[in-house]
């Protein structure tokens, strides 16, 4: 095989040595999920590539690369070989959207690693295949992968373009130089190592985030170019543009930008320009000041956003918008008096949050996120650490929306160059969000209380200062905050996690230093269960179990909230997470630090943290339930959760005592049991102002099923949860229900995930049924494409009568996508032996270590004519596709230019007598792995001749 036929082939042999059945042996096409919507736009097209993937569920050894020629190519752009070898046959390879965490569909297994949930990770890979409009020809384009886990390796076209060493960051890649158009197809390819680990808790793998292709003009603004966050001066209120361009045009380009402030209302409340020149190839940045006297204020409560719309004007024409969202707000942090939001003193109660949720892992689709979110500020929460990575752009946008304040927080501790950009890119990404009142550089590592740490951290945090200097940074540091060198000298404000017995001391040695909590409590508990049981590895519901290294949800916040300097904290965690299950191992899989369940159901933290936060209503939170069967006559503590004055419990209609509320302990009684009804009443100035109550269930009678709201859209995006759960006869909620519960769904809809909150479940999270745990189970839904109508959602269980949950879902437009193609076998990477006056051999080809006699040509241009009449022979080596080995095929030529012979292996298979242009079809027998394909042209001078079209090999 001479080398030139290796080039573009050669990489197919990668695969050659797996066994057909590996290759088919393919992993479940996992469901793909939402995320969030682009912004439409008329000047640049940001077009979901969610769709078209395919997976191969392994990792595809590198061939071992031999002889002359293979090695030769082996060396060239555009000539990637193995898994990434454009030739590759991924026809048989499972078809998934995204996003897609191909870890959470795999089983338990016990050797797997404990704080990855159990679930062996692996490497995969991921291949698409994309087809270009001419027209986009001139633009620019990027590909947008919001997040790979772990590490990533990209190719296109058969040209490596990103080594990515994080499983958090967003990657950019500018594909203009390689991108092919019109009929000819571009080759995506993947590899996840998610092998990598970078945390210690369950981090998913695969393209777990979406993906997308953004076309925008030659000159245009770069991805997260635009900073426009407010800050208030002594003048008033101002905004800072700036908007950094770039062109791949050939020349230097002299352009307007323009960014003017939109509120609600029809015209824009403040319009400024500047020229700026752009040198071909490289960065531009324009500098402008937006004023607006008076604006909305963004808070916790009303979170107001505003648009700063940024244009490229370039001879009256606008070739560029970008909208970007931004919120009017001042923040401060004060080493005595904590934190304040606009000048007004606001105790951060936050929560810490891995990105994960039950059912579909990390792959959380951005309705679900929401869910998450409005889930946490019922219990009075304001604030999320993003703990210990970078989250989805939607989780940001929500958190603007919702009115979070949000501790933003970088993976991989190290300014070294390739992790210093994934900080610089966090910082650049986020930085208009008026949510994001922190930068953490870090969380616990080894090196805080070295020098070496001191001067890492100096350098993160300087990193982060040029690119926004209206943030401060700190980082988590859990021990050494004492010792000579130690980074909270080069820090903001100093992250404390745990040790609160040592906020007192750290303040007194640092007064001018404000002080988080960045996190505390990590306290255990099984939702819906209160009596601890080591072997069932169960924790109870009432606040009594923490980890060595913290502290009870109630002293938690009591140490933080009694103490004025303490700006707040960050609880661990505000929902369980996948992964670190402690105290327990095997067959727990999560973790029980959540103040609500990995569904997101209440346990009694959330109570607690309810009765603690929440300020503008009343609350009232009562555990347990009660249904003590057998227990008759033996005490049972009640707990009640209350930010009322006064609360009093009755059991079965008799006062069993009225007690002022404990803010920090929250109020207990016990009572025998006796079954009947256990009610709770908040007293406010003397009167009754709330009450709730929990009455014995009798045994489970049916199912139950609500959607977490009434409707949904139909564009193949939206998601939402369905609570399932066990009543009675009379429709009281059963507390110990544990049904195995069937899920059936009307058209229009899929499930994509189901769990029930109980951390030692190894139920699959996916797939159409799941047991109640405690009562309870959650059904995830996405709507499909195009759906409309009613939706409902059936529950069934042997013994009970079903449920059935229905949701209107409203017909929506989907986002565009990018025109994706089904695998196909092109040929192209053609050369063409030296113009011979005789016939030549057809089956000849160049001698052993020739590098240089055959010329490499594209298909689709022709010749040049020739002075002589005389013969060109061209060749292509391929691997024929695994359905044409079997079955046989035709290479079809769409369009041959010239009166030719077409040879498969030296074997005449079409003749084309007419010298015009025309299509041919050569047949392929069935067998070979792999084929030589010759086209020999026979050329008159002055005669047009060559390969005019696209070829291809179908079965
Ligand atoms: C902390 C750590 C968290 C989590 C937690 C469990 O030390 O920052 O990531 O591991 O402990 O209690």
């Amino acid at each position: 095989m001479d080398r030139r036929d290796l080039l573009k082939a050669a990489g197919a042999l990668g695969v050659m040595g797996l066994s057909s059945g590996a290759q088919t042996a393919l992993a479940q096409a996992a469901n793909g999920a939402a995320g969030p919507r682009p912004e439409p736009s008329d000047v640049r097209e940001v077009l979901s590539l969610n769709k078209g993937w395919r997976f191969f569920d392994g990792d595809i050894p590198f061939p071992d690369i031999q002889g002359h020629g293979w090695t030769y190519a082996n060396a060239k752009a555009g000539q990637a070989q193995g898994g990434a070898s454009v030739a590759l046959d991924d026809s048989e390879w499972a078809e998934v959207s995204l996003p897609h965490d191909f870890v959470i569909s795999r089983p338990f297994d016990k050797t797997a690693n404990i704080d990855q949930a159990y679930r062996k990770r692996g490497i995969v890979w991921y291949r698409n295949t994309l087809r270009f409009d001419p027209a986009d020809h001139g633009k620019h384009i990027e590909l947008q992968l919001d997040g790979v886990a772990t590490l990533a390796t990209v190719w296109f076209n058969g040209t490596l373009v990103c080594h990515n060493y994080s499983g958090y960051n967003s990657i950019y890649i500018d594909l203009t130089p390689y991108v092919t158009y019109g009929d000819a197809v571009n080759s995506l390819v993947v590899r996840v190592d998610a092998v990598s680990m970078q945390g210690w808790w369950y981090e998913g793998g695969g393209l777990y985030r979406n993906a997308w292709i953004v076309k925008r003009a030659a000159t245009h603004i770069i991805t997260d170019g635009v900073f426009a966050h407010p800050v208030k001066t002594t003048e008033g209120w101002t905004i800072p543009v700036e908007v950094t361009l770039n062109t791949s045009a050939g020349a230097d380009q002299d352009v307007t930008v323009t960014s003017a402030l939109w509120g609600d209302g029809p015209a824009p409340l403040a319009r400024e320009s500047v020229q700026v020149s752009v040198p071909s190839l490289e960065q531009g940045v324009g500098r402008l000041q937006l004023h607006y006297a008076d604006p909305k204020l963004w808070s916790i409560e009303t979170p107001t956003l505003y648009r700063v719309v940024t244009e490229v004007v370039q001879g009256g024409v606008v070739i560029d918008r970008a909208v970007t969202p931004c919120g009017f707000r001042t923040q401060r942090f004060d080493a005595d008096k904590g934190f304040f939001l606009n000048e007004q003193p606001v105790k951060i109660q936050g929560v810490c949050l891995h990105q994960d949720h039950a059912g579909v892992g990390v792959a959380v689709p951005a309705a679900l996120i929401e869910f998450r979110l409005r889930k946490l500020r019922q219990a009075g929460c304001n604030a999320i650490r993003c703990s210990h990575n970078a989250q989805d752009k939607a989780f940001m946008d929500a958190c603007d929306r919702l009115g979070f304040l949000v501790m933003n927080e970088n993976r991989v501790f190290d300014p070294a160059p390739d992790y210093l950009a994934q900080l610089t890119w966090l910082v650049r990404r986020d930085r208009n969000h008026p949510s994001v009142i922190l930068w953490s550089v870090f969380n616990e590592e080894p090196m805080q209380g070295t020098e070496a740490g001191y001067e890492m951290v100096r350098r993160m945090r300087a990193a982060v200062h040029e690119l926004d200097p209206t943030r401060p940074v700190t980082a988590a540091m859990s021990d050494s905050f004492f010792n000579p060198i130690n980074v909270s000298q080069t820090l903001d404000v100093m992250g404390f996690n745990y040790h609160q017995d040592q906020y007192d001391a750290f303040h007194a040695a640092n007064p001018h230093l404000p002080l988080i909590s960045s996190e505390d409590t990590s306290a255990y508990m099984t939702r819906g269960i209160y009596k601890s049981d080591k072997a069932k590895h169960q924790a109870a519901s009432y606040d009594e179990d923490c980890a060595d290294w913290g502290e009870h949800h109630r002293q938690a916040w009591k140490a933080i909230h009694e103490r004025e300097f303490i700006a707040g904290g960050f609880v661990w965690t505000g929902f369980d997470y996948h992964g670190e299950p402690t105290p327990y191992e095997f067959p727990s899989n999560s973790s029980l630090f959540g103040i609500v369940d990995l569904c997101g159901f209440e346990k009694a933290a959330f109570y607690i943290h309810q009765a603690q936060w929440v300020k503008d209503r009343p609350v009232l939170g009562l555990v347990p339930h009660w249904n003590w069967e057998g227990q008759e006559g033996q005490p049972i503590k009640i707990m009640g959760c209350s930010n009322l004055e006064e609360v009093e419990v009755l059991v079965n209609g008799q006062s069993i005592g009225r007690q002022s509320v404990d803010y920090y302990e929250m109020n207990h009684w016990e009572a025998p049991y006796q079954p009947g009804k256990v009610e709770l009443i908040g007293y406010k100035g003397g009167k009754a102002v709330a009450h709730t109550q929990v009455e014995t269930a009798g045994p489970a009678y049916r199912l139950k099923v609500t959607p977490d709201r009434p409707e949904m859209k139909g564009d193949g995006w939206d998601v939402q949860p369905f609570r399932i759960e066990a009543v009675d006869q009379h429709g009281r909620f059963v507390p110990l229900a544990d049904n195995l519960v069937m899920f059936q769904l009307s058209d229009g809809a899929e499930i994509i995930g189901v769990g029930n909150g109980d951390p030692t479940c190894l139920e699959p999270e996916q797939g159409d049924r799941r047991s109640l745990f405690n009562g309870l189970a959650q059904v995830i839904v996405r709507a499909k494409e195009g759906a409309s109508g009613p939706l409902t959602l059936t529950a069934t269980a042997d013994g009970l009568q079903s449920g059935v949950g229905k949701v209107k879902i409203i017909p929506a437009a989907a986002p565009a996508y990018q025109a994706t193609t089904p695998a196909t076998q092109l040929l192209d990477g053609w050369s063409s032996a030296p113009f011979a006056a005789a016939k030549p051999d057809p089956a000849s080809r160049p001698g052993a270590g020739d590098m240089n006699s055959w010329q490499w040509f594209p298909i689709g241009a022709l010749f040049k004519p020739q002075t002589t009449d005389g013969y060109s022979l061209c060749a292509n080596q391929f691997w024929p596709f695994a359905k044409v080995q079997k079955q046989g095929g035709v290479v079809v030529f769409t369009r041959l230019v010239g009166a030719c012979e077409v040879y498969i292996d030296g074997q005449l298979a079409a003749t084309k007598t007419d010298p015009a242009g025309g299509p041919l079809r050569a047949p392929v027998p069935a067998g070979a792995v792999q084929r030589r394909v010759t086209v020999l042209f026979k050329v008159a001078a002055g005669q047009d001749y060559g390969i005019g079209g696209i070829v291809e090999v179908v079965p």
